[in-house]
């Protein structure tokens, strides 16, 4: 693509330990937990998650469920924290007069899926100065060109997201994909363009067909590595396997990713 990946890396990847966390994570696993310990409560659960899950209402709706937690097992569930950061911005790609790029203001995320992950989700917009580097430019560029290859289009609306996982002894699950194997309910997806990797196992990038059990693809991506595929419509699905820290006497282990949904017309 013409990038320098080593100086683009070098330059970039602090800016990952940066971002704020992700609360929608630890939203839904505090819930997903209630609701296995409390299986009497699951309609209520289901009832309160809506709201709950896009911040419309605090943890103090949780307590009347938490009071009926032994003791012992509510260590548990204060031991679930984030395990994520994450940064987003939104583009525009024109191909009318070669190929031009804006950039535009972010909205509310939602992807279009029929799960919880169409509920609007608010992140934190990527700091300018990053997204009009010029190698970052070319490197949007350079993935919407994989995509012309396979499929001809006019304009592209693209989703890029700022992903940081990371792991401390503390750390329950650390998943970039804590919905399990997905489609993200894009035309295209750069699913992860690998940016650093510290102390870090797991992080493994599988891409099954369309049965969600046949392996077409597993790897562990390095830095400057990344995947392009495929997604709504297509026989593929994808997941990535939680992260952990690699050396357990370090306090932390992290992995971070630039992630882009494509949408086509
Ligand atoms: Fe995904």
């Amino acid at each position: 693509m013409g990038i320098d990946s080593i100086n683009f890396i070098a330059e970039v990847k602090d800016s990952f330990l940066e971002l704020p966390t992700d609360s929608y994570d630890t939203r839904l696993a505090q819930i997903k937990f209630l609701k296995q310990e409390l299986p009497h409560q699951i309609e209520r659960l289901e009832h309160i998650f809506e709201d709950y899950y896009t911040g419309k209402l605090s943890e103090v709706v949780l307590d009347p469920f938490l009071a009926e937690i032994p003791t012992e097992k509510l260590e548990t569930f204060h031991r679930i924290q984030p395990f994520r950061r994450r940064g987003i911005a939104q583009f525009h790609l024109s191909m009318s007069n070669g190929m031009q790029l804006e950039e535009q203001e972010v909205i509310p995320f939602c992807q279009r899926t029929t799960s919880y992950l169409n509920l609007p989700r608010h992140f934190q917009p990527l700091d300018s100065k990053m997204t009009h580097r010029p190698d970052y430019q070319k490197l949007i560029k350079g993935v919407a060109g994989l995509v012309k290859e396979q499929r001809d289009f006019n304009e592209m609306t693209i989703s890029l997201h700022h992903m940081h996982t990371f792991a401390t002894p503390n750390t329950v699950k650390a998943s970039n994909t804590p919905e399990g194997i997905h489609q993200d309910g894009a035309d295209f997806i750069a699913s992860a363009i690998v940016v650093e990797r510290y102390n870090v196992g797991g992080g493994v990038s599988r891409i099954y067909g369309e049965d969600k059990q046949t392996l077409l693809l597993e790897t562990c991506l390095s830095p400057g590595e990344g995947i392009c595929q495929p997604d709504e419509g297509s026989q593929l699905w994808h997941e990535v396997t939680p992260i952990y820290r690699a050396d357990e006497t370090l306090p932390l282990g992290y992995r971070s990713i630039i992630g882009l949904d494509m949408y086509l017309n």
